[in-house]
């Protein structure tokens, strides 16, 4: 198995990591336009492997993609991260640009491979590199929902005291932070529902610090946050190259699942060998639905943006 990095930055790098610690294929290509970056990243992560004990080759490019040529799957990171008081959307312009071509140039080299999308604003990001290449829409998948719901984990284990490994807690919808929807009325802890542990009150707190989670770090760090978006996109990865089959809200293209159409918006799917491989049906209630069509709205206008954008969609 071949897997690719683009952007050899803070999330890329992270991601590369994960990907070589967990052995997922045999060898890993780091890509980045800044020259040197990819090649001296690569080399470092390289250096870790006889004390990490892992076996994945990790190689770094500048630009030239013919080293990426036949990857099973792609990781596109590549762009500008997000500074204090910034939105997710509002990195559109640049990163539509960089989106674009990364996802031409991967594809002239690897036609078979499964891309997955986490540059921001990753919904719309996802559905420009499915309209624009035209490849089946199970190979195109936007990482979002998986950190989203890690975060929400995170948040629920800290109110409740519990470990985030006995949590099932997922968020559905767009990956902002006035898009997203985490599904509190669903989320368990050991199969009991947290609304009947938490209060209203709490409940609604880790929700509005969930929604926020990336603005919050954002506001610590500087820029945006690398550690769990890494470690998230090497979670999708992993479920594509073993097949593992596991349930990840995940951003993909509706055709009228979820009342909605020719859209890329984040909703349990089945991530196996062949990408996203189902679309699973929750049951929402009707302010849940009402949440999801607003979410999908806001997503569906930025998309309208790329159209005033040098890109096409
Ligand atoms: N081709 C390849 N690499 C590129 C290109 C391009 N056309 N344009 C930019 N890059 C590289 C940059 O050189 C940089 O190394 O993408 C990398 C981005 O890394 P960071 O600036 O560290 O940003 P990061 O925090 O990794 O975030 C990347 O993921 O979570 C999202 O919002 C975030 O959209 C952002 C993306």
């Amino acid at each position: 198995m071949k897997i690719t990095v683009v952007g050899a930055g803070a999330v890329g790098a992270t991601c590369a990591d994960n990907i070589a610690r967990k052995e997922l294929a045999e060898e890993v290509v780091l890509v980045d336009i800044k020259e040197g970056l990819a090649e001296g990243k690569a080399l470092d992560m390289f250096q870790t492997a006889s004390m990490l004990e892992f076996d994945t080759r990790i190689v770094g490019s500048t630009n030239d993609y013919s080293k990426t040529a036949n990857s099973d799957v792609v990781v596109i990171t590549s762009g500008v991260p997000r500074k204090p008081g910034m939105t997710r959307e509002e990195l559109i312009g640049i990163n539509a640009g960089i989106v674009k071509t990364v996802t031409e140039n991967i594809l002239k080299h690897s036609p078979n491979a499964i891309i997955i999308i986490i540059s921001n604003p990753m919904d719309t990001m996802t559905y420009l590199a499915l309209k624009n290449s035209g490849v089946a829409k199970n190979r195109i998948i936007g990482m979002g929902g998986i950190l989203d719901s890690a975060r929400f984990k995170a948040y629920l284990s800290a109110e409740l005291q519990c470990s985030p490994n006995d949590l099932h807690a997922v968020v559905i919808g767009g990956h902002g932070d006035t898009t997203m929807i985490p599904l509190i009325r669903h989320a368990t802890l050991n199969g009991k529902p947290v609304s009947s542990i938490l209060s209203p009150e709490k409940q609604k707190q880790v929700v509005a610090d969930t929604m926020v989670g990336g603005a919050t770090l954002t506001k610590l760090i500087g820029t945006s946050a690398w550690y769990a978006p890494g470690a998230a996109g090497a979670m999708l990865v992993e479920s594509i190259i073993r097949d593992q089959k596991k349930v990840f809200p995940c951003c993909v293209y509706l055709d009228g699942e979820y009342g909605e159409k020719d859209i890329c918006i984040g909703v349990p799917v089945v991530i196996g060998r062949n990408g996203w491989e189902k679309i699973l049906d929750y049951d929402l209630n009707e302010e849940e639905k009402a949440l999801f069509a607003k979410s999908a709205e806001a997503v569906r206008n930025m998309n309208g943006v790329l159209s005033t954008l040098d890109v096409s969609a």
